[in-house]
């Protein structure tokens, strides 16, 4: 479309997404170019010169479509709180129209900018999940549950249906400055924003989450700066359980057990969520959830996200590998690329399931070199493997494994606490002051880049043989 008059472009919300994307398509299709475009949010929109919003102008050239990844991209995008990211996402979906390759190109630094600010929004939503806290209210119909939460972003709709389906059992109201959400049980609805005013503070229900943080609290391990870090101050202070910090600090040693006692017997399954205490599983979700917006080394900054463990969360075997990898990255989780077909296939030649296993990395996010638009592997180095301790020590005091497996040396020198190396480790057992043992065997990504076909067959060979020891030291510690 010819011109230079801007065209203004009303939306809902903020977070409009279905707005957005109904009113790009149309702009693509009739060549309207994303510079003449005022995208207004609300109600009466008009321009700078009192012009109003008029009608989409019409289209020129036939519908398009556009891969699923781009949509998904869009939709963190756009509750982002960046004023150009309806034009951003505009310019990236004229451009997929004559380039529909255009998003796996890494290096695009469109692509690229969208990415961070989708990631922003995920760390953002996650945030939310981790460090909303609520308190109690007594009114006319009985308990209520009231929370107050200051997001960065346009996350709250997003984050709807988390809450509903972790609380579904109890009523409670989200208030943060820019809308609120009420669910009474049956119907969730939205408010007005509100200011901090409107919470209310302490309450009987601060014991919950008294208990719930209790067990996934590592007190051997604790550092108050980097617990501030992994909190930001932000959120910090709206949290009933910060005050447990010191207490938690001086008994240390001696509430270790108990606490995971506590986070294994206390907390029964099916009270998951509600106020009388959360399961294994509830607490190791907590978990995944701060740690998908950890930024205790920069290696969080490049990722993608958080790539935590998984399986199964009583496991009594362990494997930790180094880091995710490239499609590890884009996945979300362990051992789906190259590396972990080569661990999958392994696995089930020495007779072990994977599913019944608990697999986890030394290092949570991808280190790579950009080159060009590939992302090669870069390996972490020692502050960045002693940073992410703090996921592995909390992993292993949630699941406790009877059986852990280094794999590499980077996975050893996270379990044992030193620097090691795979031939002087290899083949024996390494008690652990937790009762567990550790065994160390090679990385399966060493085997694949083995250039010498006979000698990478023979060091598969010896690999499946160690995990078939393993499998059979397990049986012998089950006794
Ligand atoms: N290599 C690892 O160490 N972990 C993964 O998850 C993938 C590759």
């Amino acid at each position: 479309m010819t011109g230079t008059t801007s065209l203004i472009v009303p939306l809902d919300a903020e977070d409009d997404f279905d707005g957005w994307r109904d009113a790009a398509r149309a702009l693509v299709r009739a060549d309207v170019s994303p510079d003449r475009v005022i995208w207004q949010v609300g109600e009466g929109v008009t321009d700078l010169f009192g012009g109003a919003a008029g009608p989409l102008p019409a289209a020129t050239a036939p519908a398009f479509s556009v891969p699923r990844a781009f949509l998904d991209l869009a939709r963190s995008v756009i509750g982002h709180r960046d004023p150009e990211r309806f034009a951003l996402l505009h310019t990236a979906l004229a451009r997929l129209r004559e380039a529909p390759g255009l998003m796996q190109d890494q290096a695009d630094p469109l692509i690229r900018r969208l990415e961070q600010l989708a990631k922003e929004v995920r760390r953002d939503i996650h945030k939310m999940r981790a460090f909303l806290r609520f308190r109690e209210v007594a009114d006319g119909g009985g308990a209520r549950f009231v929370a107050w939460f200051e997001p960065d972003h346009h996350i709250v709709r997003a984050n709807a249906d988390f809450f509903l389906n972790r609380f579904a059992a109890m009523r409670w109201t989200i208030l943060t400055p820019e809308l609120s959400l009420d669910w009474d049980g049956e119907t969730l609805r939205e408010g007005p924003g509100a200011a901090r005013a409107d919470a209310p503070d302490g309450d009987p229900l601060e014991e919950t989450w008294k208990t719930y943080y209790a067990s996934i609290f590592n007190p051997a391990r604790v550092k108050v700066g980097a617990m501030l870090k992994e909190m930001p101050r932000k959120y910090w202070k709206n949290m009933p359980e910060t005050a447990l910090v010191p207490a938690l600090i001086a008994g240390a040693q001696a509430r270790e057990a108990g606490m995971v006692a506590a986070s294994h017997t206390a907390m029964t399954k099916g009270e998951a969520g509600t106020r009388r205490g959360a399961s294994r599983e509830t607490s190791w979700e907590a978990l995944r959830e701060e740690a998908a917006g950890c930024t205790r080394c920069p290696l969080f900054k490049p990722a993608t996200q958080t790539v935590f463990g998984e399986g199964r969360i009583d496991a009594p075997l362990m494997f930790v590998g180094e880091q995710p990898g490239d499609q590890e990255d884009l996945a979300g989780r362990p051992f789906v690329g190259p590396a972990g077909q080569m661990f999958d296939k392994a696995l089930a030649e020495a007779g072990l399931d994977r599913a019944a296993a608990y697999v986890t990395n030394a290092v949570k996010h991808f280190k790579y070199e950009q080159r060009g638009k590939r992302r090669i592997h870069a390996k972490p180095n020692g502050p960045e493997i002693d940073a992410c301790r703090w996921w592995i020590d909390q992993e292993r005091t949630l699941i406790q494994p009877r059986l852990i497996v280094a794999l590499g040396a980077t996975a050893a020198r996270s379990v044992l606490g030193k620097a090691v190396t795979i031939a002087a480790t290899r083949g024996t057992p390494h008690p652990l002051a937790d009762g567990s043992e550790a065994w160390v065997t090679v990385h399966p990504s060493y085997l694949l880049r083995l250039p010498d076909a006979q000698a990478a067959e023979a060091e598969y060979a010896r690999f499946v043989e160690d995990l078939a020891r393993m499998k059979a030291r397990l049986g012998e510690l089950a006794g």
